[in-house]
């Protein structure tokens, strides 16, 4: 596209860009969407997502944004950002706008000294990122447990993707409420890359009202966990497990898997067999990963990801 100008995404762009989503991306024109757009590019403590809007003969066709992540790699702070939601108008596809945005991205982030991009991108994403030098790192590791017999019938028959928004649950308390006070430390590993768990993006994260993200808290941990239907199946989707060690990590897991009533619970990480849990075969989404100011990547069996590092968002 000859005429293409690349700008930095500003507040009066929000209904032309939540318009673009809902035309790409399955969203809705909602207040539940607007509410969710605004949670996760606006209130996030790393900082507010950098977004640009693609323009051609005055008209916004096409919008990318890069969420703020930061982590803990081998007990430094890195400050990374994850490809998120991205669209171009379905009369303006397979013009380079996708491609423009995104280099543009990329240049702009590793100037302001960002270390990498990550994402698990969709089928039709993915082939574009890989051929502007993302990598694929593989899928993590993923692990469910099947409440009983029904159970594990009904998470069989329900491989479909889950749906985004939560069910109502009661089970435990509120997150945010869960997550007040002084928090586990959890293991003292600092080797490898995970997400930094300060208070404030904990409560960020698990914060958003209509995502109805539950906790149960013991004097030893913290479980955050919500319910969302895959297919015929409800699925208790494990957050968070933040344990001194892994007795009180299994613990929290048991209890989730009693008071929510779901058919199977879903987790990243190993699967631990004495928590009559099974690895998910293949894994979880496939994760991808470009330099931007770092220029090494950290190998897949280093990152210490929660299901809540890599769903919804
Ligand atoms: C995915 C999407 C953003 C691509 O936008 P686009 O502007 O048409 O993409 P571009 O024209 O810039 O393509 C960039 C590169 O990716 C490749 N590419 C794009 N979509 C592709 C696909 N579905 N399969 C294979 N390659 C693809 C193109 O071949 C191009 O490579 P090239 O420059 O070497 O030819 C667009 O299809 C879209 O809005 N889809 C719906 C929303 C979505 O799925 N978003 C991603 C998840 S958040």
């Amino acid at each position: 596209m000859s005429d293409l100008l690349i700008r930095d995404y500003d507040d009066a762009d929000e209904d032309i860009v939540l318009e673009l989503l809902a035309g790409s991306l399955g969203w809705l024109p909602d207040a539940g969407h607007r509410e969710f757009f605004r949670w996760k590019h606006l209130q996030n403590p790393a900082g507010r997502s950098a977004m640009w809007v693609a323009e051609s003969a005055g008209q916004i066709v096409g919008f990318r944004s890069m969420l703020r992540w930061v982590f803990d790699v081998d007990g430094a702070e890195v400050h990374a950002v994850r490809a998120v939601d991205t669209a171009t108008a379905p009369a303006a596809r397979g013009q380079g706008v996708f491609r423009a945005l995104t280099l543009h991205a990329v240049a702009a982030l590793t100037a302001e000294g960002v270390g990498f991009v990550f994402n698990t991108p969709n089928d039709q994403s993915r082939p574009g990122y890989l051929k502007m030098g993302w990598i694929e790192l593989g899928r993590p590791p993923a692990a469910a447990r099947p409440s009983g017999p029904l159970g594990a019938l009904r998470a069989a028959r329900s491989r479909t993707p889950a749906e985004l928004w939560s069910l109502p649950s009661d089970a435990g308390v509120a997150a945010t409420e869960g997550l007040s006070g002084a928090l586990p430390t959890g293991p003292q590993s600092l080797s490898g890359l995970a997400t930094r768990r300060r208070a404030e993006h904990l409560q960020w994260r698990y914060g958003l009202p209509s995502l109805s993200y539950r906790a149960l808290r013991r004097d030893d941990g913290i479980a955050i966990f919500r319910l969302r239907r895959r297919g015929h199946a409800t699925e208790a989707a494990v957050c968070e497990v933040l344990a001194d060690d892994d007795d009180g990590a299994r613990r929290l897991v048991q209890e989730v898997a009693r008071v929510s009533g779901a058919d199977h619970l879903l987790r990243l990480g190993r699967a631990h067999t004495s928590w009559r849990e099974l690895p998910l075969p293949g894994g979880g989404p496939i994760l991808t990963w470009r330099a931007l100011a770092s220029t090494t990547p950290v190998e897949l069996s280093r990152w210490r990801l929660s299901l809540g590092d890599v769903e919804l968002l």
